[in-house]
């Protein structure tokens, strides 16, 4: 009998943390309906304590979301503690992810703690947080970089006050495989009752070493491990949960532990993340880049189709990647469409953005005939703005390019109710359509990222665009999709604009983070 590891997905909360990937609530629960579909066990929806907008977020996800734990994370104190309580209410089943760090450097340097008050104040964290619920994670922060012996103290005292996870960071990615298992191992070893607990491993990629040192604990006890979609996360990233999940599986021989992942959802989960935080997938990453199926060499090829296994270790279509899924078309009407969003984990908050959202639809469905699920996601993207946040929105555009020539862009743009016009030109078309756009808003936001990706194939393909626009220490990320990828770039300027503008927008500050 294998036994159950569990999976701990923190896209939301750590991989929030990658600079510019900062997501909107109806952006989280979309993220959050996906993870659920997948089966992960438990959602760690933000940092109730970092904002307004996250404690919303992670209340709103906590309401939708039945079948994963939902959880927020908190510093040890009692505060951010009271206001993860406060988030995960709603849950159906909620945890609180209480941390402080125990490396020396931390607890001199950052904390200015000494080892004795740090226990003490994780052993009141677990106290206050049980008032809340009895499902309380503690992470000791840098453990990674911890002595073994304080590790030993801090948690067999935080077991005693009531954790029922125990989380060993490797914070800043430090460790490699054979030592981070020798320390799980020492810790189930040594650590009083380490047997009602369950300890679990959460790993960064500054060495490229997350996957592997989060298998190697695994190997050595450690049945939950804590991961990211697309490996997203603070600097390098977190272990990559599509990797700990294949790897289990197509190692059954080595592992003795199971998920309940249904893996053919984690292509899914995989676009959507990229599509809503605008970081791309490489196309050579495991198990979700575009290549990872792919066979170029003569030899690999001939091998592959007289047995697949000969290169293959794993399908491809068993991590999702079926062919694209003719889904609508023009013909079908707006039950159609709106069911088809429901299944995808789509809920637009109101009828006008349903019939916005619609008329897109019906207009893409006559430029393209064949419309996939993620053209719906691209296309929901940019359209799940609420009418009431939309300050600008995007008139007429109309731009000239010809050879020797500066492109000329003309726009028109609705503000707040008032119709605005503007002319520029520009280095190529998208140019000068954002200096039009601009010339109006006028917002003197920085440009930190414009990408531009097809959706699906053929050259009829939706081009989805992100820009990441920086503003009075905020970052926010706006999506485009449309058939004419000007188009597609007006659309993704002025959802980042709208972001910005909207004072209801509950995007995080960078450098709120922990
Ligand atoms: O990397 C880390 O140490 C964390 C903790 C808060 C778990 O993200
Ligand atoms: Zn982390």
């Amino acid at each position: 009998m294998k036994q159950h590891l569990v999976i701990f997905d923190t896209t939301l909360r750590d991989g929030e943390q990658s600079p510019g990937a900062s997501m909107t609530r109806e952006e989280k629960i979309r993220v959050a309906r996906q993870l659920e579909k997948m089966r992960v066990d438990v959602i760690e929806a933000g940092f109730a304590a970092a904002s307004p907008g996250d404690f919303e977020s992670i209340q709103a996800i906590a309401q939708a979301i039945k079948d994963s734990t939902v959880c927020s994370l908190a510093r040890a104190s009692e505060n951010d503690i009271a206001r993860s309580g406060e988030a995960i209410r709603p849950a159906k089943s909620g945890r609180i992810h209480t941390f402080i760090a125990t490396s020396p450097i931390h607890m001199e340097k950052k904390l200015r703690m000494s080892p004795d008050q740090v226990v003490e104040q994780a052993v009141k964290a677990i106290g206050w947080a049980r008032q809340y619920t009895d499902d309380v994670e503690f992470s000791a922060e840098d453990a990674g970089r911890s002595e073994i012996d304080f590790l030993c103290r801090i948690f067999e005292a935080v077991i005693k006050a009531g954790a029922k996870t125990i989380n060993v960071p490797d914070t800043v990615g430090y460790n490699i495989p054979s030592q981070y298992a020798e320390t799980m191992r020492q810790l189930i070893e040594r650590v009083p009752n380490s047997d009602k607990v369950v300890w679990s491993v959460h790993c960064h990629n500054d060495l490229g070493l997350a996957v592997s040192n989060s298998l190697a604990a695994v190997l050595a006890g450690a049945r939950q491990v804590e991961c990211t979609i697309n490996g997203l996360g603070e600097r390098a990233g977190n272990a990559a949960l599509e990797e700990i999940v294949m790897a289990v599986r197509t190692r059954a021989d080595v592992f003795p532990v199971e998920t309940r992942i249904d893996t053919t959802q984690i292509v899914a989960a995989s676009k959507l993340v990229s599509q809503i935080t605008g970081y791309p997938v490489q196309p050579n990453k495991a198990v979700v880049g575009a290549n990872a199926f792919a066979h170029e060499s003569g030899i690999h090829q001939d091998g592959v189709l007289k047995h697949r296994e000969t290169y293959e270790i794993m399908r491809a279509q068993d991590v999702g990647w079926t062919q694209n899924k003719l889904v609508l078309g023009k013909h079908s009407g707006r039950n159609a469409f709106k069911s088809r969003l429901q299944e995808l984990g789509i809920e637009l908050d109101s009828d006008e953005t349903l019939n916005a959202a619609f008329a897109r639809f019906k207009e893409l469905a006559d430029r393209k005939h064949e419309i996939f699920d993620e053209d719906l996601h691209a296309l929901v993207s940019d359209e799940v703005v609420t009418p009431e946040q939309e300050h600008y929105k995007l008139v007429y555009s109309r731009v000239t390019s010809e050879t020797g020539e500066m492109p000329q862009a003309t726009v028109i743009l609705n503000v707040g109710g008032v119709e605005h016009k503007a002319e520029a030109g520009g280095g190529g078309p998208v140019d000068a359509t954002f200096k039009a756009i601009e010339s109006i808003a006028g917002s003197g936001a920085e440009l930190l990222l414009y990408s531009v990706n097809a959706i699906t194939t053929g050259t009829d393909a939706q081009g989805e665009v992100t820009t990441r626009l920086a503003k009075g220490g905020r970052i926010v990320n706006g999506n485009g999709a449309d058939t004419d990828i000007v188009i597609a770039s007006a659309r993704s300027y002025l959802n980042a604009l709208n972001k910005l503008e909207s004072t209801l927008d509950k995007v995080r500050a960078q450098g709120d983070d922990i």
